[in-house]
């Protein structure tokens, strides 16, 4: 496992780039750390393709977990990267499967196709983490770059601020 420190922790997956734009932009608004998952079993080509949706369908984790980054000593997480079969994907559900010593505040932002609606990632995602997650969206790739993006960035920035602020007060 990689030791990261810093108080805010971007981290992300991505396959082919969308997620890594997105974590990128995240990490710059939130003057954060941005950390990636490598998972090299799903990168380029058909067979990686083709097994990225059967271990997403089958829900499976990833089979080696050296890519997993560490977050502790982040005070709130951010994970980025791709819808896969209706799912996030699997490297994120393995990062979010070990539990991660989550500290408070955890925000999830996904890319897509938009091939399905997210509802269904979401609940597998806090499934996953084991509590609600504070802050949710999904970035389909046709919005990339237009005014609706930014505004679903600053309404999950909002969104992340406000569960800060309600986690300081309890
Ligand atoms: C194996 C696989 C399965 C996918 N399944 C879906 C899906 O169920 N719904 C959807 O909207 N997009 C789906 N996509 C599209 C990706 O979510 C989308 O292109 C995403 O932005 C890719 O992010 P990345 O470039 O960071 O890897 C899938 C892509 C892959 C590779």
């Amino acid at each position: 496992m990689n030791m990261v420190k810093s108080d805010t922790c971007i981290v992300y997956y991505s396959r082919s780039g969308h997620s890594h734009r997105l974590a990128k932009n995240l990490a710059k608004r939130l003057h954060g750390h941005l950390v990636e998952i490598q998972a090299p079993a799903y990168q380029r080509g058909i067979v990686s393709y083709v097994r990225a949706a059967m271990d997403s369908l089958r829900q499976r984790d990833m089979a080696s977990r050296q890519g997993l980054p560490s977050v502790s000593g982040c005070n709130r997480v951010v994970l980025c990267g791709p819808v896969w079969t209706s799912y996030p994907a699997v490297p994120l559900r393995t990062f979010l499967r070990t539990k991660f010593k989550a500290p408070s505040t955890v925000g999830l932002f996904l890319t897509s196709g938009a091939h399905s609606p997210p509802q269904k990632a979401f609940q597998a995602a806090e499934s996953d983490l084991g509590r609600p997650i504070s802050a949710k969206a999904c970035l389909p790739n046709g919005v990339e770059g237009t005014a609706e993006e930014s505004s679903m960035v600053d309404a999950f920035l909002s969104d992340l601020e406000g569960a800060v602020r309600l986690t300081s007060v309890n």
